[in-house]
């Protein structure tokens, strides 16, 4: 179903959806700032940017709006969060194109086009992704990204085994920030946006097929620490991989091709 054919007011979610997501990742515009800054300084002016698991486009929207000419895909495979995006956002100006596809397959590659990209970005989600999906998706990216160019993944990327006092601090210090976050008077949090949003008249058939493409979603995959995603970059061909910034275990991970 088109987002057209749903009288909502998309814009208004979209601010829902960023407030409650800055609940859960309280640094969450820093985070986005740090990203672009990146792009400011290593990009020309025009460039071509790719939003993987893009949700409704929070990221593509901040970085057309920084970057006027820029062009930027948004990639993600929920039919919600994409009516949501091209709702609130449309096309802006013909600057940003929607794909509606399955990171865990090469598809979403094709319909790129064949050329290359200067940028691939991506906050708070591939940490939904199998591990031999994510390795999988990087080694695309090796092929995607131009010499020069750069991926920068902005996630929570949880301490491993061998750090189990960072790990027990950061969840702490983390679960204390959310609490404060949500302590808010009428704060939404993840399932009560998605709750709310599945009560309005119009959205069942898109949320029974969102449900049936997340069908794969395990209650308990392992998230893979952050040396892996280093690694898988690195063997993918980036040549410079590490952390650019870092808030507990919010960071961003950046790899130059
Ligand atoms: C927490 S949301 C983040 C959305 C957006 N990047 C943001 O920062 O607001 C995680 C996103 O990952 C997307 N996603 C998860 N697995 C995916 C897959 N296999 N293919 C495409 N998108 C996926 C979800 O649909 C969701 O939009």
């Amino acid at each position: 179903m088109q987002a057209e054919s749903l009288s909502l007011n998309w814009q208004d979610w979209l601010e829902r959806w960023d407030k409650q997501q800055s609940g859960h990742v309280p640094d969450r515009e820093q985070r986005f700032q740090a990203m672009l800054d990146v792009l400011e300084v290593m990009l020309p002016a025009e460039f071509i940017a790719v939003d993987l698991a893009c949700g409704p486009g929070s990221l593509s929207k901040r970085l057309l709006a920084r970057f006027q000419r820029a062009h930027c895909v948004a990639v993600d495979l929920d039919p919600v969060l994409l009516a949501l995006g091209r709702g609130a956002l449309g096309d802006m100006q013909g600057r940003l194109r929607w794909i509606e596809a399955d990171l865990r397959d090469a598809g979403w590659i094709a319909q790129l086009g064949g050329e290359q990209v200067d940028a691939v970005l991506s906050t708070t989600a591939l940490h939904w992704l199998p591990v031999e999906s994510l390795v999988q998706l990087y080694s695309w990216l090796g092929q995607l990204v131009r010499p020069g160019g750069v991926v920068l993944n902005g996630d929570h990327f949880m301490f491993g085994p061998h750090m189990p006092t960072f790990a027990r601090v950061v969840k702490t210090m983390r679960a204390r920030k959310e609490a404060s976050a949500f302590s808010q008077e009428g704060m939404e949090n993840w399932r009560t946006w998605w709750d709310a949003l599945a009560r309005v008249p119009g959205m069942q058939t898109l949320f029974a097929e969102r449900e049936r493409r997340f069908a794969w979603r395990g209650e308990e995959d392992i998230e893979p620490i952050p040396e892996l995603h280093e690694a898988a970059l690195r063997h993918a061909g980036f040549r410079e991989v590490g952390v650019l910034w870092q808030n507990l275990d919010n960071r961003i991970l950046m790899a130059v091709r």
